[in-house]
């Protein structure tokens, strides 16, 4: 990522769930604090592209202060943020059940599943993250008034660069005590070798028993496109390299089982967005639409 400028794509993903959040009558999550970490300039930005993109008069003036919400939820990646934040959030809570207390946020961005569950489940949390988007979080976290929890460590660590190891050798971590970890929106941003080092990084970091869910883009796509060239994918590129965080890798589902393995984990469920809308919004009330090349897997250290 652009190491002078926090995540462009951290803060969409907090404004999508709290679009969500604030419309949805019947919301598969509920975040009303992330969006408000994004700062004003970002949120006004992204504002002016939703006008941009479907101008008055094309907007009834009755409509016109929710256009940027009806926008924001034709986003390509509205679907999948807020069930994949769904999906976390529940194997979190499995996991607190079954008594595990550290929870490993890796790339946590503008997260703040510790506001809302944390207390209730006396959980450590350690957020790790780019320095320029932790100090853009922490900075607004501020501003918000929203008071430092014990609970919480924000350890900001290039993980392109830096072992994972060294990175929380920094904090009080425990690497004998089992670990919640999610790796959400992360892995598409990473070259494969980076992804590989993570991966061995976070199995030396995880108590045999310590679950694992992360995100990933099924690389077919790229395959794809190199044989007939999508317009949309191209475009999509373009954007994201705009602001520095072009897809550089993903991962093949026919051989994630054996690259898990070989780092130390077992495979336990690998799910496409479409299996993600199925379990939480079977009767599409929210009507969402998927790419069908996003998958969230769930591994255990072994
Ligand atoms: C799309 S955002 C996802 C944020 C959050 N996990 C979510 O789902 O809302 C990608 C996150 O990865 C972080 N990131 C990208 N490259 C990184 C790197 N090399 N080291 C540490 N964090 C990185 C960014 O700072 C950002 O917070």
């Amino acid at each position: 990522m652009d190491a002078t400028r926090p995540s462009r794509t951290a803060m969409m993903t907090a404004i999508l769930r709290g679009v969500h959040t604030r419309s949805s009558a019947q919301p598969i999550l509920v975040d009303p604090w992330g969006e408000r970490l994004v700062p004003d300039a970002v949120r006004a930005a992204i504002a002016q592209r939703a006008f941009a993109a479907a101008p008055p008069p094309a907007i009834p003036q009755a409509d016109a202060a929710s256009a940027p919400d009806a926008w924001l939820r034709r986003h390509a990646s509205y679907a999948n943020v807020i069930t994949r934040s769904r999906y976390a959030e529940d194997r979190l809570h499995d996991a607190a059940a079954r008594g595990v207390t550290q929870y490993l946020v890796l790339g946590a961005g503008f997260d703040t599943s510790w506001l809302r569950l944390a207390p209730d489940a006396r959980l450590r949390v350690f957020e790790v993250d780019h320095p320029a988007t932790q100090s853009c979080k922490l900075q607004r976290l501020a501003e918000c008034g929203i008071e430092p929890a014990a609970c919480v460590r924000y350890i900001a660590a290039d993980l392109a660069q830096q072992p994972l190891a060294d990175v929380l050798a920094t904090c009080d971590f425990d690497p004998h005590a089992p670990t919640f970890v999610s790796w959400l929106g992360v892995t598409m941003y990473l070259t494969r070798q980076a992804n590989m080092a993570a991966l061995a990084g976070i199995r030396d970091c995880s108590a045999p028993g310590s679950e694992l869910v992360f995100t990933y883009l099924d690389e077919v796509v790229w395959a794809a496109h190199a044989k007939a060239p999508s317009a949309r994918f191209a475009q999509m590129q373009e954007r994201l390299a705009a602001v520095g965080e072009p897809f550089l890798s993903g991962f093949d589902p026919a051989t994630l089982a054996g690259e898990l393995a070989r780092a130390g984990f077992e495979l336990v469920e690998d799910l496409s967005d479409t299996d993600l809308v199925r379990r939480y919004d079977p009767h599409g009330v929210h009507g969402f639409t998927v790419s069908g090349a996003s998958r969230i897997a769930r591994a255990v250290a072994r």
